[in-house]
């Protein structure tokens, strides 16, 4: 029988916003208690008060976290299995976007990308591998780790690059840990997630290059409504179900939305020829914007 994760604990890492606070309703309406967590503390207390109107009895516990911080993530754990007693779902989804070419990214922002995106997945893991094994010998229940990549894990896309890195090493480092977790029979199991456009926050909290202006045709304040308006075509509940379905087939990869679909097809089809596809639809992009992105005011060096 297909698990349904009533009674069982699920940890999860920015669940102040988008995805993270929409698999932690989904959860909540499914009987799971949840151990929460996210570097912004307001949004982290609208998320609990959401979970308890929603599910009153619920046990759910809230904690301000960076991921990106390895010692504030093993306290965090270890405080997990203080409130909770056990955890079997561990959901590695905080995440941050940044937008800029490769030639222009600042080593501080590639800094950043990367404690978030790679480095807190990594802490995550490493922080909760133990307690999700004790759990599980101890329930029967099998653990679970739940990274998020992105469909940018799976295809590389110009003025991406540095967010590109980050989350093909999300990949790389899931699909191992799987492996290794199959090749040790350890009771847990991974999955990775790759998500294609769903409309959360994530544009709105990128950082963004002005020079990336150069690359898309827009400038970036215009770029970011462009991926909320048109490209993000999925909603973060329906992300958020069709990651739970993942878990329970015990998938190893999850596509999330129609658009990751097609476009993990095309990859698989062209290979690297992928690439001067891409390049020629962005060439034509620039090209259909250039009056109109003619008309903005002459962007500043830094949109941040
Ligand atoms: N929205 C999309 O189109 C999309 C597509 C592919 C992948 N993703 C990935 O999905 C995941 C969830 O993102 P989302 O779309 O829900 O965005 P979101 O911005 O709505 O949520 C991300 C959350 O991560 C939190 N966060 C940021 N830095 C953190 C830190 N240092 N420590 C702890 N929490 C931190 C934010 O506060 C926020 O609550 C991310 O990993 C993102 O890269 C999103």
């Amino acid at each position: 029988m297909s698990r349904d994760f009533r009674g069982e604990v699920a940890a999860i890492t920015g669940a102040a916003s988008g995805m993270g606070r929409a698999l932690a309703l989904e959860l909540a309406r499914r009987g799971c208690e949840l151990a929460l967590s996210d570097v912004d503390a307001a949004g982290l207390e609208e998320t609990t008060r959401l979970v308890a109107a929603e599910a009153p009895q619920l046990r759910c516990t809230s904690t301000q976290v960076d991921v990106a911080d390895r010692a504030v993530v093993e306290a965090w754990a270890a405080q997990v299995m203080v409130d909770h007693g056990r955890v079997n779902l561990l959901f590695n989804n905080a995440g941050v976007a940044l937008g800029a070419p490769l030639a222009n990214v600042r080593p501080e922002d590639f800094h950043w990308v990367f404690g978030i995106n790679f480095w807190g997945v990594v802490h995550g893991t490493q922080a909760f591998l133990p307690h999700l094994q004790a759990s599980a010998r101890e329930s029967g229940v099998r653990g679970h780790v739940i990274n998020t990549s992105s469909l940018f894990g799976l295809l590389a896309m110009p003025a991406n690059g540095a967010y590109n890195a980050t989350k093909f090493a999300v990949r790389g480092y899931t699909e191992a840990l799987r492996m290794e977790l199959d090749l040790t029979g350890t009771p847990v199991s991974a999955t990775c997630v790759h998500p294609g456009g769903v409309r959360t926050a994530i544009a709105r909290s990128a950082r963004m290059d002005a020079s990336t202006e150069a690359l898309v045709g827009m400038p970036v304040e215009q770029a970011r409504a462009h991926f909320d308006r048109l490209l993000a075509t999925t909603s973060a509940e329906r992300a958020a179900r069709e990651i739970l379905r993942g878990v329970q087939r015990n998938a190893r990869r999850v596509l999330v939305g129609p658009d990751a679909k097609l476009l993990d097809l095309l990859v698989r089809l062209l290979g690297s020829a992928y690439q001067p596809v891409l390049v020629w639809f962005a060439r034509r992009s620039v090209r259909a914007q250039r009056p109109q992105a003619s008309t903005q005011p002459p962007p500043s060096r830094s949109a941040r």
